[in-house]
């Protein structure tokens, strides 16, 4: 990339104080150097992963729109789209809950979710993952989600058990065959979920190489249609897709085909062949994904010489860049519909008490934005301050412990400020509880920790990777993480950008974000960041509670979360300690994060 291409948002500067961010009391997003959106003749917005953010991210101002905002965002662009000529559909690719305390937070879970979802009127629908590991949330799916998207819900691999009947049905249609609005362009679009085996009993997931054989699948795929479309909550360097674009491509040599992924929570981009892309998404509604693809789309001008173009951009889900890329601003750019949703999900936190403050966090602290172990450190906080004080059993608190927890049971930073009811769904949404093993050997339990944070494996024969006890962006770490060379890729030194109406000494201050490399180059963000850092963290993390002053203990009792008992017996077994799961107790009662809650309600202010 150049940052030739890179247009300065002066608009948006001087509408920063103007911004009025949806949700009462969300950060107010700052004025960044963007690039613009390159529109084709078919054009896609793109969420995936959002797991309940669609109240937005309260506490970062890049991230601050809400859903209403989105629903706002879509109408301007689907008018422009009108204008214009050309076509736009909206797509999701799945894992839309359990995350954040509007979804997580109600009883039954999803109870304000589904309506406020529902507003967005999206095209292309498909599953996530999360939608199928408790059936209840299945049922949601199936119940709710799938008939309020009728027609444009898609489950090319999934069927549903209906409770009553044990009827085993299509979670909704296979695929599905549709013309554009404006240039009547014919579309075949699919709805995928990668093989995953880990969903309750009342859904089935057909692995995707079996369903590409299916009669019902290549006879869609030879249909007549001037593009294909492949939704999937896959992501996009997945085997699964791979398989899909062969089947297709095998058919149709010269179709175009887009594909949509998610489920590895980053940003992404890349191409099967010249005549196929494929973007994702990120995670959290962070991201609003936009793809464009330009060329005579109509299949009567196909030809090997007829190419395609195709672009990508990531765009930061905050007003002021919604406003930037649809030319708006913060009095024109809200309508009705989306100040309507808006307002839902304002009642919908309220009701739910998502603003209840259990304390006022005193800093930020970083899951793995600074360096564990360290001061800034969520880890090295929970080891220090937090674990000491919740680890006590009162008819054992005599003994000493080994309290060990895995880095992955923590799925968010938290921000400096008010620690409220929602944060605890965004940090520790899992149900996780203490176990422990009594009166374990002191030299065999503090060889466990070791073992549990060599990178592979406990031992080459298990099957049992240490890394799922880490937090899931270290899987794909080597995609798009890390970043080497981010100094090549955005000038830092912005008084060479020369910014439209602004001289070098008003440079634009460049905020910590994505700076993506995807397969297609480092132009993909719609905004300039500075890149943000990345430590990577141990597996698991270790607090010595309650030790005598001197010497060592005989014995101790080893504490843990419950999810990573597995992974604890088998140390145990490698270092010649023969435990099993009945020697495995409760250690103390409630979940993990109504622990760390109730200590944050004790040790922090109350007021910020
Ligand atoms: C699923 O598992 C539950 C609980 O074990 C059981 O009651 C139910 O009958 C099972 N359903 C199906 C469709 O197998
Ligand atoms: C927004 O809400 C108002 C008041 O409830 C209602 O009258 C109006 O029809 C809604 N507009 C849209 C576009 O949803």
């Amino acid at each position: 990339m150049g940052l030739k291409s890179v247009t300065i948002g002066s608009v948006i500067a001087a509408l920063a104080q103007t911004a009025a961010a949806s949700q009462p009391g969300a950060a107010e997003p700052v004025p960044a150097p963007m690039r613009d959106l390159v529109w084709g003749k078919l054009n896609f917005l793109h969420t995936t992963d959002t797991h309940g953010w669609h109240g937005g991210h309260l506490q970062e101002a890049q991230y601050s729109a809400d859903w209403g905002d989105y629903v706002s965002f879509a109408e301007h662009m689907r008018k422009r789209a009108d204008e214009d000529g050309v076509d736009l559909l909206l797509v999701d690719t799945g894992d839309r809950v359990e995350g954040n305390g509007l979804y997580d937070a109600s009883s039954p879970k999803g109870k304000y979710y589904y309506d406020i979802y529902r507003e967005q009127d999206v095209d292309i629908i498909c599953t996530g993952n999360h939608e199928l590991y408790i059936a209840s949330t299945a049922d949601g799916e199936h119940l709710y989600t799938v008939p309020n998207f009728k027609q444009h819900y898609i489950a090319s691999n999934l069927d549903y058990i209906d409770p009553k009947s044990g009827e085993i049905m299509p979670m909704a249609q296979r695929y599905r065959k549709f013309q554009t609005k404006n240039q009547k362009l014919d579309v075949v679009a699919f709805g995928f979920l990668f093989d995953f085996t880990g969903n309750a009993n009342n859904t089935i997931v057909q692995p995707v190489r079996e369903t590409v054989r299916e009669k019902w699948f290549q006879d869609a795929i030879q249909e007549e249609t001037d593009v294909f479309v492949v939704i999937g909550h896959v992501g996009v360097r997945m085997p699964e897709f791979k398989t899909i674009f062969r089947a297709i491509r095998k058919q149709n040599p010269l179709t175009p085909i887009l594909f949509f992924g998610g489920h590895v929570h980053i940003r992404d981009a890349t191409t099967y062949d010249e005549r196929s892309f494929a973007v994702a998404s990120g995670r959290y509604f962070e991201t609003i994904g936009w793809m464009s693809v330009d060329g005579e789309l109509e299949r009567t001008s196909l030809s090997e010489d007829a190419g395609f173009s195709f672009h990508r951009r990531y765009i930061d889900n905050n007003l002021l860049g919604l406003q930037y890329h649809t030319g708006l601003d913060a009095t024109t750019f809200p309508t009705d519909h989306g100040r309507n949703v808006s307002a839902m999900i304002a009642k919908a936190r309220n009701e739910l008490d998502l603003d209840y403050a259990f304390g006022c966090a005193p800093k930020t602290l970083w899951m793995s934005r600074s360096p564990y172990p360290g001061d800034d450190s969520i880890y090295s906080w929970l080891e220090e301050e937090v674990l000491p004080d919740v680890v006590v059993n009162p008819n054992r608190r005599d003994v000493p412990r080994l309290a060990i927890f895995n880095t992955g049971a923590i799925r968010f930073d938290i921000f400096k400020g008010a620690f409220t009811r929602d944060t605890t769904f965004i940090v520790s949404p899992f149900l996780s509880v203490l176990t422990y093993i009594p009166d374990v050997p002191y030299d065999k339990a503090r060889q466990v920790i070791d073992l549990l944070n060599n990178a592979g494996k406990i031992m080459e024969s298990t099957s049992m990777d240490n890394r799922f006890m880490a937090i899931p962006e270290q899987l794909v770490i080597h995609e798009s993480i890390v970043h080497e060379a981010p100094e090549s890729d955005i000038n830092v030194d912005a008084s060479q950008q020369k910014p439209l109406g602004e001289s070098a000494d008003r440079r634009p201050h460049l905020t910590e974000g994505y700076t993506t490399r995807d397969a297609i180059g480092t132009d993909g963000d719609d905004t300039l960041h500075k890149p943000v850092n990345f430590y990577v963290v141990p597996n698991c993390v270790q607090a010595e509670v309650g030790f005598p002053q001197e010497g060592e203990p005989e014995t101790v009792d080893l504490v843990f979360l419950d999810f990573i008992t597995p992974w604890i017996l088998m140390a145990l077994r490698v270092v010649g300690g023969e435990y099993s799961e009945e020697d495995v107790q409760l250690y103390a009662e409630g979940t993990f994060t109504d622990m760390m809650a109730g200590w944050i309600e004790e040790n922090w202010p109350k007021h910020c």
